[in-house]
């Protein structure tokens, strides 16, 4: 039988309350339930003793995730993994850090949403006082999971983005905010001739110079630590920007591309990978990312027509946008 479309008061109650969700999972990515689980079901006593919980309260948090099909309940009243609960398990480009990161700061942020819708400006620096990546640089343990989430967030889309853009041509590729290196790593694989230059912030550059270096790339990967505001680094043929422009508002990224204008050379390429708004009601992950960069960072995502505006104004013209499989695309440009 065909499930029963559910009424609009109905959605919207599920709505309202996602946070519920959302939270439980947040405190279950936190007391690590996933990697207890995962080799064998466990009682919710056997986990509260384990996580130092109160084991009914613990039972309660599972049982309502297990009726979202995060873990399942036996017959024994013993805990197992799910699809689900597989992607909680704390390990590389899994969803564990983004159900740590969203719970904690950005969930806090969001508290204030209020606040950004009416000003305008991002709720972070209000709850935390300092703007999301000054207060980063100064908390190296949520530093570490931003990296992982961002890995875990968005890593699907690194395969997709190098099988739809072809890079041939480039010599020396610039990821100006390279983070923790993983983009920066599979392009320069697929492309065995090219260089790489990974540009982003001190602290971020000395964990992503390890990162290279693990993946065998010492020799053909340079770090270099600054701040995109500053400068960027000169001997690129082609800049790389992913999941950067969005963080920033139309002045800050006139000031990034500004940076890259000076020192790109005239044949160079600029790729911003970023998804793209499209117009009107259709549903898309850009909408929603688009309040979070207001509530974070205080950056925005933006349509063909602004990316193309952008670009102008800062001497490139807009070439072509390449679709990826994912919801993001390719922006290159090029000098004028
Ligand atoms: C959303 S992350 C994107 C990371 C990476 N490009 C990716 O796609 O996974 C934004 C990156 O911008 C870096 N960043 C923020 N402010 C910066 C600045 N002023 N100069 C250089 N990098 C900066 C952060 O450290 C972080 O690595």
């Amino acid at each position: 039988m065909a499930e029963k479309k559910p009424t609009p008061r109905q959605q919207l109650v599920r709505m309202i309350t996602g946070y519920w969700t959302s939270q439980a999972i947040h405190v279950a990515a936190k007391l690590k339930l996933a990697d207890l689980v995962k080799d064998g079901p466990k009682s919710a006593e056997q986990l509260a003793q384990s996580t130092k919980t109160q084991p009914q309260a613990l039972y309660r948090l599972l049982r309502a995730l297990a009726s979202v099909e995060i873990f399942s309940e036996d017959e024994q009243g013993r805990f197992a993994m799910t699809p689900m609960a597989e992607c909680l398990i704390d390990q590389h480009g899994s969803m564990w850090a983004v159900a740590m990161m969203m719970g904690d700061e950005h969930f806090r942020s969001w508290g204030e949403l209020l606040y950004s819708v009416q000003t305008g400006k991002p709720a972070f620096d209000h709850v935390f006082g300092k703007p999301v990546f000054d207060w980063l640089s100064e908390h190296p343990a949520e530093a570490k999971i931003f990296d992982a989430a961002m890995t875990g967030f968005h890593g699907p889309e690194t395969q997709a983005m190098i099988d739809a853009y072809d890079y041939t041509g480039i010599n020396t590729l610039v990821d100006v905010g390279g983070g923790n290196g993983t983009v920066l790593t599979a392009v320069l694989k697929k492309n065995t001739a090219m260089k790489g230059i990974l540009y982003d912030l001190p602290g971020v550059v000395e964990r992503a110079k390890k990162n290279l270096a693990d993946a065998g790339l010492a020799s053909r990967c340079q770090t270099i630590a600054g701040s995109f505001f500053e400068a960027a680094p000169p001997g690129g043929d082609a800049y790389q920007m992913r999941h950067i422009i969005h963080d920033w508002t139309d002045e800050q990224c006139h000031t990034i591309l500004g940076h890259i204008r000076k020192v790109i050379p005239p044949h160079g390429k600029l790729l911003v990978i970023e998804m793209v708004i499209r117009p009107r009601n259709e549903f898309q992950p850009a909408k929603w990312l688009d309040l979070n960069m207001l509530v974070l960072p205080g950056g925005r995502e933006r349509t063909e027509a602004e990316y193309a505006a952008m670009y102008a104004k800062a001497g490139f013209k807009l070439e072509r946008i390449v679709p990826t499989p994912t919801e993001v695309s390719v922006i290159e440009g090029r000098p004028v």
